[in-house]
């Protein structure tokens, strides 16, 4: 079958860019739609075994910083759009060991930007190269209202946030110096199914449901802007879609949250769908020492996105809290699977035999 389009996703098999796999297949069948992962241990395939045997979908196992094999791949499938997801994408692990950081977010980004650039070949008719990344690399707000905007200036402050940075900057410098057509855009934290069970909501809801202590940084006065998952996914689509070449976009939940606020709502959520009397976890809450150079406060005006391409949240974080909270609960094989490494033999059970 000839596809209109050929797009290449990566790090489709990790959160987020599973959610934005299963939009494109399903919502495009039009596209082939290649997912290339190198399945870390934030890369889970069961993330997406509801649309694996789709005709339009395939999964490529490799690494973003083979040059070789990214020239290959796009190739192999004559790939003419790309949105790039892959990442190392913790903050507490990008402390622990920033190298590979460096390695995955900057010289796999450069990785991918060159091998655009060489198969497209200064014929950029159709293409496009979207670049996702994070509000993190506008710094830190103080508590005064302000928010971060597409021009404010990067002031990154984490090895991750440096190496998201580092990244969107060679983005954009290959737009400027070759013409690459790229767009980039700059999302708050996510929430919703499928995230891994280091980052906090669904390591606390796990927690709340094995009665295990939730390690609160500091005071827990930190903020943070909360998008439901799929609302990112949409955002996506509608950017490498109708975005323009060359921009960048800021998307947000405009739904800023204390993070002891929040752990307050999930303790209340999850003990009333666990059927626990009011308060049974509240004894839970465990203040442990702060993050190395913990932010203060992020919150993301994302009023581009909606004035130029008519974006929302379609999600009331009430709503998508409680729906969060219940997939996890309901969905403890996944979880369970995730907590003992399980999920990683699924690739070579599976895959490999294909
Ligand atoms: P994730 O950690 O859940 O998934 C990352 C995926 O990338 C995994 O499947 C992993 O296997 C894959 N990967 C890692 N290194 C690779 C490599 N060298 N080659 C190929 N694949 C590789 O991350 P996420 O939370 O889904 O974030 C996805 C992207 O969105 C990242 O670029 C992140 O910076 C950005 N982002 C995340 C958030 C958030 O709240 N999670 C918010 C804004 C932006
Ligand atoms: O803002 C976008 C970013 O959001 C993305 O770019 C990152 O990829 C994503 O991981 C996320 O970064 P955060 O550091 O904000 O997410 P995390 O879930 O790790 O932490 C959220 C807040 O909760 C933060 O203030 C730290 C705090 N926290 C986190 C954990 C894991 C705790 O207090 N305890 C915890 O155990």
């Amino acid at each position: 079958m000839t596809y209109k389009k050929n797009i290449l996703i990566t790090g489709g098999a990790g959160f987020i860019g599973s959610h934005v796999v299963r939009l494109f297949v399903n919502k495009y069948p039009n596209y082939r739609i290649v997912n290339l992962d190198k399945l870390t241990y934030a890369g889970n395939l069961k993330n997406l075994t509801d649309i694996e045997k789709k005709d339009n979908y395939t999964f490529v196992k490799g690494d973003i910083c083979e040059l070789d094999d990214m020239i290959a791949l796009f190739e192999t499938y004559d790939i003419d759009g790309v949105i790039h997801l892959a990442a190392e994408s913790h903050v507490d692990r990008s402390i622990k060991d920033p190298f590979t950081f460096a390695r995955t977010n900057v010289m796999g980004t450069l990785a991918l930007l060159q091998a655009a650039k060489i198969k497209w070949g200064g014929n950029f008719s159709g293409k496009r190269f979207y670049h996702i990344s994070t509000d993190e690399v506008y710094g830190a707000l103080a508590f005064d209202g302000t928010m971060f905007a597409e021009t404010t200036k990067y002031d990154p402050h984490s090895p991750y946030s440096a190496s998201k940075a580092s990244s969107d900057h060679f983005v954009r410098s290959y737009h400027d110096t070759y013409g690459l057509p790229t767009v980039v855009s700059n999302c708050s934290n996510n929430y919703g199914p499928y995230q891994f069970p280091e980052k906090l909501i669904p390591l606390f809801i796990n927690n709340i449901r094995h009665g295990k202590p939730l390690p609160v940084y500091g005071k827990g006065e930190n903020v943070r802007d909360w998008l439901y998952v799929e609302d990112h996914a949409r955002a996506i689509d509608l950017i490498f879609h109708e975005g323009k070449t060359g921009e960048t976009y800021n998307i947000g939940g405009f739904n800023e949250w204390k993070n002891i606020d929040l752990i307050k709502v999930m303790i209340q959520t999850a003990d009333r769908i666990l059927g626990n009397p009011e308060g049974t976890s509240d004894k839970l809450i465990t203040y442990v020492t702060d993050r190395a150079g913990h932010d203060l406060r992020y919150a993301i005006d994302a009023s581009k996105l909606n004035r130029e391409l008519g974006w929302e949240p379609s999600l009331q974080f009430e709503e998508g809290i409680e729906k969060t909270i219940r997939w996890y609960l309901e969905h403890q094989e996944w979880m369970d699977e995730v907590t003992s490494g399980e999920y990683q033999n699924y690739y070579e059970n599976t895959y490999s035999n294909r």
